[in-house]
């Protein structure tokens, strides 16, 4: 019987708004594998708690896991996009209330394990492209190509209000959006690993396409099956 073709996986780390999701979704596509963004189920299942009780002090993670049961992965074009009780909740988990809390849930044992298997689930029967912290040392240690993209904070910063203001934002409101962002990266250092190896890149002075081909030409350097 012929062996069943290797699965391939592209695991993308890095810290917060280094452009992991929005390039991982890109090399999906252009690769033509699925993409899953680890961060968003930390994010679902942060917003389950918010929806279950607004008082973040009383979670413990017994109580942030069982809304794990609420959770699932509705297939989106080339990704996945997170569900609770069925719905949608692409707005609600990037949120202000979500981002307060998500670095806390994120580092619940518990709640790492159930985010790894739903990952290594969704992956089983796909190539994937796969985005996170620790997706190419805790999970997917085996992945075939592993990339930590790195970015200057106030890169990041300015990146990230250009997004989500529509327009070039002033250097005060990019100063605030760093700290912000450095603060973030400290609450979430511990699980933001870079694997021995991984191929770092800094996105500093890429564009996004730069960055792309980047990893779309390092992923064929590694894939060797006849159909790719
Ligand atoms: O990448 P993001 O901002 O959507 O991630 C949300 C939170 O989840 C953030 O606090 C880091 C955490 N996270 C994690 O600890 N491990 C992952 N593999 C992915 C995200």
């Amino acid at each position: 019987m012929a062996k069943a073709p290797e699965r391939i996986v592209i695991a993308i780390d890095g810290p917060a708004a280094s452009g992991k999701s929005s390039t991982a979704q890109w090399v999906a596509k252009r690769l033509g594998f699925n993409h899953v963004d680890s961060g968003a189920l930390y994010r679902a299942i942060t917003a389950a708690a918010v929806r279950r009780s607004a008082d973040a002090d009383r979670w413990d993670d017994a109580f942030v896991l069982a809304g794990g049961k609420s959770i699932g992965l509705e297939p989106d074009g080339h990704s996945f996009a997170p569900t609770i009780d069925s719905k949608r909740v692409d707005e609600q988990i990037r949120g202000p209330e979500v981002t307060k809390h998500v670095s806390r849930v994120a580092r619940m044992k518990p709640v790492r394990e159930w985010v790894n298997q739903q990952v290594r689930a969704a992956a089983a029967s796909f190539d994937i492209v796969v985005d996170g912290r620790d997706m190419g040392t805790a999970v997917f240690p085996d992945a075939q190509l592993k990339i930590f993209l790195v970015a200057d904070p106030w890169e990041r910063a300015r990146r990230r209000l250009l997004q989500q203001l529509g327009r070039s934002p002033t250097d005060d409101e990019i100063a605030e959006e760093t700290q912000r962002l450095v603060h973030r990266d400290a609450g979430d250092a511990t699980q933001t690993v870079q694997a021995p190896d991984a191929v770092l890149i800094d996105t500093t002075y890429l564009t996004q396409e730069e960055q792309v081909e980047r990893i779309v030409a390092l992923a064929r350097a590694v894939d060797h099956r006849d159909e790719f």
